[in-house]
């Protein structure tokens, strides 16, 4: 209902019908659904502000289901989707797609999933999970019943999953989201990390916001940094690990109780830093307050936790006043 103009695609027309249906009786606008695979049904000048796609990401030897397999081999649907998605995107316009994506032996995935980023876009990519083929095969033939049926036939099933597996090299899969914004900025930020914990629903803003850091993150170099003012984000708060009694504890974490509900480890003078940041001071300023109290040189001090600030505002802990 947010958009003036919907373009739908589906390989199978039922689908289509039933996406017209549903349009029809929430009393949304009708969209415009076209029959074909990808993008293949949208012409190379039409150009979106926003794609989202729960493509087929089964990664499956074959295509038997067209609702879940993607048929291309691995996660070629996946990538295919993604890469293409750069030229569909207007400048500023988003993209959010579910997926899976292999982890090959001597391969990270995040290596993989960097390479899936089409010119001219920023990403976030989030991996939620991460099963073992054999899970993943289990997973997917329950979801299709197979399970009930003849034991032999699962059992084929299951080993030709394993087969195509181990042909591909493949040790896992990783379930997750990927969104990209394309922006033409000629230093794309790509962040692709792992976040298996709960988070608030829905992140709509939490993703805008996230792009919004990254803008600024780009604008903004270390001396830039030390000169800015920051808040601390609403609803983080400290925790420490250690002896009852001890000093010192043995870590520190932040966490968010908002959004991505994140929580990362800091050093005293991160969590200083955090503490004190109520906007009044220039990041600078509170560095050399902080080498004053716990007696080290303020340069090192300002030349070693730019990268720390960097995090923090990248991973939403901090935001720029
Ligand atoms: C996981 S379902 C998602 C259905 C629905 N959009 C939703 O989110 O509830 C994947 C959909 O992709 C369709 N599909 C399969 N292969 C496709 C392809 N190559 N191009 C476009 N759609 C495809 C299937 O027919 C199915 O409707």
């Amino acid at each position: 209902a947010h958009a003036t103009r919907v373009t739908a695609t589906d390989v199978n027309p039922r689908a289509l019908h039933i996406t017209a249906l549903t349009l029809a009786l929430s009393g949304a606008p009708a969209a415009d659904v076209r029959e074909g695979s990808l993008y293949e049904p949208v012409a190379d000048d039409e150009t979106y502000d926003l794609i989202v796609s729960n493509p087929p990401f089964v990664i499956s030897p074959g295509a038997r289901l067209t609702y879940r397999d993607g048929g291309m081999g691995g996660d070629d649907l996946c990538r295919s989707l993604v890469q293409q998605t750069g030229e569909r995107l207007n400048e500023g316009g988003f993209a959010h797609f579910l997926a899976n994506w292999q982890h090959v032996e001597g391969e990270e995935w995040t290596d993989r999933l960097r390479s899936w980023v089409p010119h001219g876009c920023d990403a976030w990519i989030v991996q939620r999970e991460v099963q073992d083929v054999t899970q993943y095969a289990e997973l997917w033939l329950r979801d299709a019943g197979d399970h009930r049926g003849d034991p032999a036939d699962y059992q084929a099933r299951y080993d030709a999953w394993l087969d195509e597996f181990e042909a591909r090299k493949v040790k896992a899969v990783g379930f997750g989201w990927i969104t990209l914004r394309r922006t033409g900025a000629a230093d794309p930020s790509v962040v692709a990390e792992e976040w298996p914990h709960p988070v608030e629903q829905p992140l709509g803003e939490t993703v805008r916001a996230h792009f919004d850091r990254v803008d600024y993150l780009r604008s903004h170099d270390d001396a830039a940094l030390l000169e800015a003012h920051f808040t601390l984000s609403g609803e983080v708060v400290q925790e420490q690990v250690g002896l009852p009694g001890a000093e010192d504890p043995e870590h520190v974490v932040l966490r968010q109780n908002r959004g991505m509900r994140r929580a990362t480890r800091v050093d005293t003078v991160g969590a200083g830093f955090a503490g004190v940041c109520d906007g009044t001071m220039s990041a600078g300023r509170i560095l050399d307050a902080i080498a004053q109290l716990v007696g080290e040189d303020p340069v090192a001090l300002r030349d070693r936790t730019p990268a720390q600030i960097r995090l923090l505002v990248e991973q939403g802990f901090l935001e720029p006043a």
